[in-house]
C-alpha cells in the first residue's frame, strides 16, 4: 500500500516566539510546493500562535508536543485538547521524554490519545525501548505493550488520524541512529502487525510509522528507502531549515 510519508520536527524545548518566526520563514520558502510529503513542524505551546500566522497559505503542518486528557480544570500549567483545536492539528503523545522526565505511563498516554481524537487531533504516538531493554533483547516485547496499552479503545475511524513514531531511546539525541534495517525490522515485524489485529488489514496498513532518533540530512534518504519507514520525526536536525528541508527531500 502507498502511504504518503510525513516528516515532522519536533522542536522540544527550543526557539523563543522570535525565533519560531524566524525560523518558519527560513523553512517555508525551502518546502514550498512539496505535497508529496506531509510536512509538521511542533514548536513549544507558545509558539504554535505564531506558527499559526506564520504558516497561513502554506502546507506546512502545525502539531503540538504534548497536552492533558482533561478538558479543563485545576490543573496548574497543562494546555488541554480542546485549547489546542484550531492552533494545531496534530499532537505528539508519549515522547520518551515525557515518559522518563515527566511520569507519563501507557494509562496517561492512552487518556491523552483518547482525548486527543475526541477533539479532532491528529496523533503522533511515540514508543521505543530504551537501551537496557534493548540489550535485554526486549525491544518487540516492550513496544508492542506500548503501542497496544497507548491505542486502547481506539476506534478504527479515530485510526485514520493516528500516526505512530517508533523513537528507540538510546538513538535520541545520541548521533546514534538506529541501522535502517533495524528499525524497519521493528516497523514491520512488531508495529504493523498489531495495528493489524487491532484495526484491520486495509486501516491497520494505511497507518504511518515514522523512524525518530539522530536522524539527519546524511542518514535520511537511507532510512526512508526501507520498506516500512514512512518518514521520520525529527530532533536536532528539525532545528535548521536547510536540514529539515533537506530531510523532507530526502521523503519524496
Ligand atoms: P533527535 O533527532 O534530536 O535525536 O530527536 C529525536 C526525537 O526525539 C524526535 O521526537
Amino acid at each position: 500500500m502507498h502511504r504518503k510519508p510525513m516528516v515532522a520536527g519536533n522542536w522540544k524545548m527550543n526557539k523563543s516566539i522570535n525565533e519560531t518566526r524566524d525560523l518558519l520563514k527560513e523553512i517555508k520558502p525551502l518546502v514550498e510546493g512539496i505535497e508529496d510529503v506531509t510536512v509538521v513542524v511542533c514548536p513549544p505551546f507558545v509558539g504554535l500562535a505564531i506558527a499559526k500566522q506564520e504558516l497561513e497559505g502554506s502546507q506546512v503542518h502545525i502539531g503540538a508536543q504534548n497536552m492533558h486528557w482533561e478538558n479543563s480544570g485545576a490543573y496548574t500549567g497543562e494546555v488541554s485538547a480542546g485549547m489546542l483545536e484550531g492552533l494545531a492539528e496534530y499532537v505528539i503523545i508519549g515522547h520518551s521524554e515525557r515518559r522518563a522526565l515527566f511520569g507519563e505511563t501507557d494509562e496517561t498516554v492512552n487518556k491523552k490519545v483518547l482525548a486527543a481524537f475526541g477533539h479532532g487531533l491528529k496523533v503522533i504516538m511515540c514508543v521505543g525501548e530504551t537501551l537496557d531493554e534493548n540489550q535485554a533483547g526486549k525491544t518487540a516485547e516492550v513496544v508492542s505493550r506500548q503501542v497496544k496499552e497507548g491505542l486502547k479503545s481506539v476506534s478504527v475511524d479515530q485510526a485514520r488520524g493516528l500516526t505512530i513514531a517508533y523513537e528507540p531511546v538510546w538513538a535520541i539525541g545520541t548521533g546514534l541512529a538506529a541501522t535502517p534495517e533495524g528499525a524497519n525490522d521493528v516497523h514491520k515485524k512488531v508495529i504493523r502487525p498489531i495495528l493489524r489485529e487491532l484495526f484491520g488489514r486495509e486501516p491497520g496498513d494505511a497507518i504511518l510509522i515514522l523512524y525518530g532518533g539522530s536522524v539527519n540530512d546524511k542518514n535520511a534518504r537511507e532510512l526512508f528507502s526501507q520498506s516500512d519507514i514512512d518518514g521520520g520525526l525529527i530532533g536536532g536536525a528539525s532545528l535548521k531549515a536547510a536540514s529539515f528541508a533537506a530531510i523532507v527531500q530526502a521523503a519524496r
